[in-house]
């Protein structure tokens, strides 16, 4: 990812210097017309906006504790593109405000190849002085740059959000997988058929965010009932044809419980409600 950055940097004509632990990655940016820089307080040193993004918080303490870099690194920003807990965030923040430094964390949500598109979407917090002054490098990354607030956590944990997301589609998306490939189903239809209702998808659960916020659980589009029926008939038809069912019963725990609760006429939203209860709650439930 880093590696995008500088390369889509240097095909806007900014002036790039660049380092990496590994030094023969870096080489090859040079070929590209990046300054590549023999220590990470000489890449600091060399630019008024010093982005990280490298594996992990740790790499980005290693890297911010290396020689001359906290000296280096007084009134520039610092913007941290590695992906990273609020917490996290919040200690990068303190180290460069310490140091003299703006700083504003950023949370990537696409791969390399879809980057620099005009939707691709990039999460930002940090001081609103951070972000005016990083604001022209950023839109050079993606078209659809989201800032935050002043929080430096706030884009980790819209991070964590969106991640959350993605992996209960995932786990849901590879469940379906299993129904499909254990009773023959072309599974490249399955995927461009999952790939077509996505879009619709993103509406509805757009829609249910606003009724959690409203707290107007009445039925607006879909009653809570049908999904507890739905993920009922997902796990006994599961259990019929003899798969895993992992997925479906954690699912349908928390589903049975809104109904036990009687919110099956509400809204399907209402399932906040089981959630926003002590995770034990859950497992008496069960
Ligand atoms: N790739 C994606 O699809 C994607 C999407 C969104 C966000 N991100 C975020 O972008 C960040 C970078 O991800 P990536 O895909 O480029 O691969 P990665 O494997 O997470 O990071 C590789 C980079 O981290 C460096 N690194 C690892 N440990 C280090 C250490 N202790 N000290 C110094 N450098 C160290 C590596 O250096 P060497 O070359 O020397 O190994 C390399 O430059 C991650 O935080 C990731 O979550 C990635």
């Amino acid at each position: 990812m880093g590696a995008t950055i500088a390369r889509l940097l240097l095909a806007q004509g900014y002036r790039v210097t660049v380092w990496n632990r590994t030094g023969a990655k870096a080489e090859m940016l040079a070929r590209e017309g990046a300054q590549v820089a023999s220590s990470p307080a000489e890449a600091v040193a060399a630019s008024a906006l010093v982005v990280v993004c490298v594996h992990d918080h740790k790499a980005t303490r290693e890297i911010l504790q290396a020689d001359g870099v906290a000296a280096a690194i007084s009134g520039r920003v610092l913007v941290q593109m590695t992906t990273t807990s609020p917490q996290e965030a919040k200690d990068t923040e303190a180290w460069a405000r310490e140091h003299g430094a703006d700083y504003l964390d950023g949370a990537i949500q696409v791969a390399p190849d879809q980057m620099a598109q005009p939707d691709t979407t990039i999460l930002v917090s940090g001081t609103g002085e951070a972000y005016q002054r990083s604001e022209k490098f950023l839109k050079v990354l993606g078209g659809n740059v989201t800032y935050l607030g002043e929080n430096a956590a706030l884009a980790a944990t819209m991070d964590l959000a969106t991640l959350s997301y993605v992996y209960g589609a995932i786990l849901g998306f590879m469940h379906g997988a299993r129904i499909g490939e254990s009773q023959g189903l072309d599974l490249e239809s399955y995927g461009a058929i999952v790939a077509a209702m996505s879009p619709g998808f993103g509406e509805f659960l757009k829609h249910e965010s606003g009724v959690i916020r409203s707290s107007n659980y009445a039925v607006s589009q879909s009653p809570l009932k049908i999904s507890v029926e739905a993920v009922d008939r997902i796990l006994k038809s599961t259990h019929d044809m003899g798969i895993n069912d992992g997925f479906p019963v954690y699912a349908s725990r928390i589903f049975r419980q809104a109904d036990a609760d009687g919110l099956g006429n509400e809204e399907l939203a209402a399932l906040i409600k089981v959630l926003r209860k002590p995770g034990r709650s859950l497992e008496q439930a069960a």
